[in-house]
């Protein structure tokens, strides 16, 4: 099994051609420049068909955000692909296991917004406590209600935290500082920060919190985790704020609950059906009630934010084909390599099955080369291998580097080889 990209050597960096699509931060094309990749080209726009396929040709690694789709067919038509950056969370725009059977890692930013999204329930939790909304409506119309009428200080109240993981516990550390009271459930044990308390259930959380934020991921477990039961279970006048994912909260229990007073409010970012784009009519039963802040999944859109991504997911481009490393990548087996400071760095994808790595030592060993280390991970389907080797003084390096390319290259079920050369240390 040879794809195209199975040809290709090894390139030097001023050779390798990136592409960045839909409007992706300067930073990115920054940190590649001062890393020493000058071929990068910075669109606007995302691209889709024909057009697509055809600003691919010759790429090595492409960047995208959420528009852009990278379906088999074009993954497939793509010549030179070697890397694909999401530059944004989600991944669902790729054809994950297209581009794993095509050799090519998908690279993502999962932790680049935390702080974003932590400092946005802050604000929330002060404007819902003080019923901002309906007063800065009420301001708009000409209205003027001074009453302190059911209007809280933050400090004192009790927060619940429920997913202690980047951002809960960065929402964590915020909070306390604000004066509240942090309790906080996660399935897997984390240690606290500050004075924060783990609470042994979802439901001891819920029955002491005056504000319960969401911050789980989005899998079969959480689908729903708040329901019905759950929102009663909230202590009377307290507040509910999701910005996690759209379908841990059953949008119509907690509408109902808004409506019937059970709930002081709710700050709401993410919903079980989202607009696809701004044309979209955007409906929710949550829309029109009051003390209620409804925003269109921007918990993490700032611009330090995408700042960050430009450099988080830039790094890992640099970091793979530089070094080989795979760290991050969400298809691929994860490798976690070193900078090396001299030898030979071959790396190898190829299909998961018996006897590969026995063929891999034979080829080291005919080339008579003398293999300083070895990293193997697999995920089932794929195997990628990194060996480090030194040819002996009386040998022709390129030579050996020449042989041990094109035998690697040949083996049966092979996806992709590279020589990685030495780099100069990187900053
Ligand atoms: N609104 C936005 O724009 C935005 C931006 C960034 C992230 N998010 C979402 O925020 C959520 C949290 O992100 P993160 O980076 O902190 O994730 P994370 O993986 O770092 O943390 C999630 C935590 O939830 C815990 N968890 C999983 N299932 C649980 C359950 N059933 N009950 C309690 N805890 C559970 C995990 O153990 C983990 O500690 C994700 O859903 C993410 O998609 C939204």
């Amino acid at each position: 099994m040879h794809s195209p990209a199975a040809q290709q050597l090894s390139l030097p960096k001023n050779k390798i051609r990136i592409l960045l699509l839909e409007g992706i931060s300067q930073t990115a094309v920054d940190y590649l420049n001062e890393q020493g990749y000058g071929e990068v080209t910075l669109l606007k726009k995302a691209l889709e068909g024909e057009a697509l396929k055809e600003a691919l040709k010759g790429v090595h690694m492409v960047g995208i955000r959420s528009r852009t789709q990278l379906t088999r067919d074009v993954i497939q038509s793509a010549d030179r692909l070697m890397a694909i950056g999401c530059f944004c969370i989600g991944t669902n725009q790729v054809d994950l296991n297209a581009a794993r059977m095509a050799a090519i890692p998908v690279f993502n930013a999962p932790y680049s917004n935390t702080r974003s999204v932590a400092e946005l329930v802050m604000g929330e939790v002060v404007m819902l406590l003080r019923r901002i909304p309906s007063r800065s409506q009420q301001c708009h119309n000409g209205g003027w209600n001074k009453s302190a009428d059911n209007a809280w200080e933050v400090r004192g109240k009790t927060i619940g935290i429920v997913g202690y993981g980047s951002i809960g516990s960065q929402l964590s550390v915020l909070a306390e500082a604000f004066g509240l009271r942090v309790i906080y459930y996660d399935t897997v044990p984390c240690l606290p920060h500050g004075n924060a308390v783990a609470v042994s259930s979802l439901h001891e959380l819920l029955g002491q919190s005056d504000i319960v934020t969401l911050h789980v991921p989005q899998t079969p477990e959480t689908n729903n985790l708040i329901g019905e039961a759950e929102i009663r279970a909230m202590k009377p006048n307290s507040i509910l704020i999701n910005n996690a994912r759209g379908n841990v909260v059953d949008v119509d229990a907690l509408a109902a609950a808004l409506k019937d007073g059970h709930l002081m409010g709710a700050a709401v970012d993410v919903f079980p059906v989202e607009p696809k784009s701004a044309q979209e009519k955007f409906v929710t039963p949550l829309q029109g009630l009051e003390n209620v802040l409804l925003t269109p999944h921007i918990g993490g859109s700032t611009i330090e934010a995408q700042e960050r991504i430009g450099v988080e997911v830039a790094r890992k481009f640099v970091d793979y084909s530089d070094v080989g490393s795979t760290l991050g990548a969400v298809n691929f087996p994860e490798v976690q390599l070193a900078e090396r400071p001299g030898g030979m760095r071959f790396m190898h994808v190829h299909v998961n099955r018996p006897g590969t790595m026995r063929q891999i030592n034979d080829i080291f060993a005919k080339a008579a080369c003398n293999v300083t280390a070895q990293f193997l991970q697999t995920d089932g389907e794929i195997g990628y291998v990194v060996v480090e080797a030194e040819a002996h003084a009386d040998q022709d390096k390129a030579k050996v580097e020449q042989t041990v390319l094109e035998q690697l290259r040949n083996l049966e079920g092979t996806l992709r080889t590279r020589l990685i050369r030495a780099v100069a240390s990187r900053g």
